[in-house]
């Protein structure tokens, strides 16, 4: 199936864009200087970890030493909330947004004015490497509020020059209506809540296909290769990967191009990427898989240094934009790592194996619970609505059948009616723990 042309534009490149490596590791070790500095005269956290671990900021002399620097996690973040990780006066922050958190307090994040300009910036360098074009019409679906995904796509998508249609997540009827419209080039949502969308379209009679939709920018959650296939062949559309997290920006973090699809590309000129394997603590080299962390080197009101994302992924080099490293598209967080009988499993992996057997919808979800002492896995995956008088049982076997024998595990299966599985609006539910705590 063919899809949309784009035509490159290497005149819109950004001047980051053209750095060689060796500029650009200069750059980074001059802003990771400014950045260690500022947040160890302005947020007391950072001092006292600082001096915990005995190290100054004027010995950050080489890259390298970002290993000296401690690392910062979630619980750090609450422990100073709501401004205590801000490090600058909260009147000069001009935004803030929060990610809400399952258990207990909101992590809260800030943005001076200056914060908001870089991050449009390289939200619109994500877009534009994504083939979203000056004078595009951009559907974002995100949603907007706390949550960064709408405003974040939202002023990426002016700063590039485009008209941009806030439509935020939810009431999926008029999502298809605005799509007819509007006919946008581009639409920003989550990879699951897009599968609502285009089941809407085929509801009321609109084949995805023919709708102006060109490229989707899908994030905010895990998805694999076998969706952008899924999603590419039922839309005709460009399926990217544009990645981010709230402490550390918001989209925008990383952004794969349109014309190689093989990864994310790190703007680091703003974040420096680790990767550090999580049971040591201790980096790893690049190629290897492990935790991904970031220190961020531009960030004014929120400096972050070594953040833990708990998302697992490796470095690899660049390719479209040769300056800056890959990273592989994220297989899942340390925290939606499921054990069953002593194997690793994430929803990742079970999606790809759904989307490869016939007469299944992609919606799935991995309930584990704890009948004796040890954790059970079941997965309940919809028919598909046109699968007409499917076989439930060996569906649900041959599921079954490739979890034991590509995951290594055994799981129960239930082939459940088209609509048995919740819907989201934004990121998708994947684990329902029903274990007893
Ligand atoms: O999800 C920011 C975002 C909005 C990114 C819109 C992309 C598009 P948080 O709510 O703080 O921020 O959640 C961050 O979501 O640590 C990952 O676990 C996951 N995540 C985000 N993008 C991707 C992606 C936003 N492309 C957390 N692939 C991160 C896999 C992703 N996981």
């Amino acid at each position: 199936m063919s899809l949309p042309p784009i035509s490159a534009r290497p005149d819109l490149l950004d001047e980051a864009e053209h750095w060689s490596i060796d500029e650009l590791r200069a750059i980074q070790l001059t802003r990771l200087q400014w950045t260690v500095q500022h947040a160890y005269d302005n947020v007391p956290h950072y001092r006292k970890a600082l001096d915990d671990k005995g190290f100054h900021p004027s010995e950050v002399t080489a890259l390298e030493d970002v290993r000296h620097l401690p690392f910062t996690t979630k619980a750090d973040l609450r422990a100073n909330y709501p401004f205590g990780m801000f490090a600058v006066p909260r009147a000069q922050v001009s935004r803030i947004h929060a990610s809400s958190g399952t258990t207990g307090k909101p992590t809260v994040v800030g943005y001076t004015a200056g914060d908001i300009r870089t991050w449009s910036a390289i939200v619109a360098r994500s877009l534009r490497a994504a083939g979203a074009r000056p004078g595009d019409a951009v559907h974002v679906a995100y949603g907007y509020g706390l949550f960064t995904g709408g405003l974040g796509a939202h002023y990426g998508a002016e700063a590039l020059g485009c008209t941009v249609i806030p439509m935020s997540g939810g009431q999926t009827e008029k999502q298809v209506q605005l799509i007819t419209d509007f006919r946008p080039r581009v639409i920003m949502v989550t990879p699951s809540y897009f599968l609502s969308i285009l089941d809407e379209m085929e509801r009321v009679g609109i084949d995805p296909r023919e709708s102006s939709l060109e490229i989707g920018v899908f994030g905010a959650e895990p998805w694999t290769e076998a969706m952008r296939q899924e999603i590419q062949q039922r839309a005709g559309m460009h399926a990217v990967d544009i990645f981010g997290l709230s402490e550390v920006m918001g989209p925008g973090v990383a952004q794969e191009c349109v014309e190689t699809k093989d990864g994310l590309h790190i703007w680091e000129d703003h974040f420096y990427p680790e990767v550090v394997n999580p049971l040591t603590d201790e980096p790893v080299e690049d190629g290897q898989v492990g935790e991904l962390v970031f220190t961020s080197l531009t960030k004014q009101a929120m400096p972050v240094l070594r953040y833990r994302t708990r998302d697992l992924t490796r470095l690899l080099p660049g390719t479209a934009r040769p300056g800056f490293r890959r990273m592989e598209k994220v297989t899942g967080r340390t925290d939606d790592m499921m054990i069953v009988r002593g194997v690793n499993v994430f929803p990742t992996q079970v999606e790809e194996i759904v989307l490869s057997v016939p007469g299944l919808s992609p919606y799935f979800q991995c309930v584990l619970t704890r009948p004796g002492r040890l954790d059970e896995l079941t997965v309940n995956v919809e028919a598909a609505p046109d699968a007409g008088d499917l076989d439930r049982d060996a569906v649900a076997r041959e599921v079954q059948h490739h979890i034991k024998s590509r995951i290594g595990t055994s799981a129960r299966v239930h082939v459940v009616d088209p609509g048995g599985i919740e819907r989201s609006v934004g990121k998708a539910r994947r684990i329902v723990d029903e274990r007893p705590r």
